[in-house]
């Protein structure tokens, strides 16, 4: 019997189904310029945490033409493979050439995990320039057919103690990447996950049945939406 202490916190989810790629485009653009203003009306700056992979790239591509105030931005990345900096498979690559090349958000406040170093060396480097990050306002989540989340892979339990840990084996390739740990991930004010496509319905499925996959071990205090388009729920 686990003790209050020990209890595990369990994720609070909010789901919301899009009826096009456009409106869970525009949805989350909202959305985070919405949240850009709380936290720089608040705080006087607002940190959020990129998602790689495919599918926010259309978001990424209404943020370069939108109106924000971007020099209180900061940018982190919740994981990339471990590539050279300039691989078109580099999820910060992606987010440059999509959107941050064209925005004026400081460039010494977009912080690329350095992935090229390898995932041991890169993994330690980026925990250190999270060491100085406080509490997230912002994380932005994609979710693999497996119902992995930033590279948090099923049957891969990761250091928790960390903030940004190595990865060896990932079933997506490349084997070796880095990763927030879903401790950090869990430490932030808001969770946005993208789910878009029939690909992702055995993960939803497995997801909102209460079987244990990556994607519901992210616990934030204010809980996690879920936008969806293309999967039923
Ligand atoms: C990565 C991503 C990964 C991605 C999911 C969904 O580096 O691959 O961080 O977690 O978000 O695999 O990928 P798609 O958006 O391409 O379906």
């Amino acid at each position: 019997m686990q003790n209050r202490n020990q209890e595990k916190s369990k994720q609070i989810s909010r789901w919301h189904d899009f009826k096009t790629q456009d409106a869970i485009n525009h949805a989350t653009l909202n959305r985070i310029l919405a949240a850009a203003d709380e936290a720089i009306a608040a705080r006087g700056h607002f940190s959020i945490v990129l998602a790689g992979g495919g599918t926010p790239k259309s978001v990424y591509a209404l943020l370069k033409d939108a109106k924000a105030n971007w020099a209180h931005w900061h940018v982190y990345h919740n994981d990339d493979r471990c590539l050279p900096v300039d691989d078109s498979e580099r999820n910060s690559l992606m987010a440059r050439t999509t959107w941050l090349n064209h925005v004026e958000i400081p460039a010494s406040q977009i912080h690329d995990i350095p992935a090229e170093l390898g995932n041991i060396e890169g993994a330690k480097a980026y925990s250190n320039i999270l060491a100085g990050a406080p509490e997230f306002d912002l994380v932005l989540l994609g979710l693999g057919e497996d119902g992995h989340t930033a590279s948090l892979f099923p049957n891969q339990p990761v250091d928790n103690s960390a903030d940004a840990v190595p990865v060896f084996n990932a079933p997506k390739p490349p084997a070796d990447r880095i990763t927030l740990s879903q401790q950090r991930l869990s430490n932030t004010r808001e969770v946005i996950f993208l789910v878009t496509g029939a690909g992702k319905q055995d993960a939803v499925n497995n997801w909102r049945n209460g079987i244990a996959i990556p994607a519901n071990l992210i616990t934030p205090k204010n809980g996690v939406d879920v936008y969806c388009f293309g999967v039923n729920f």
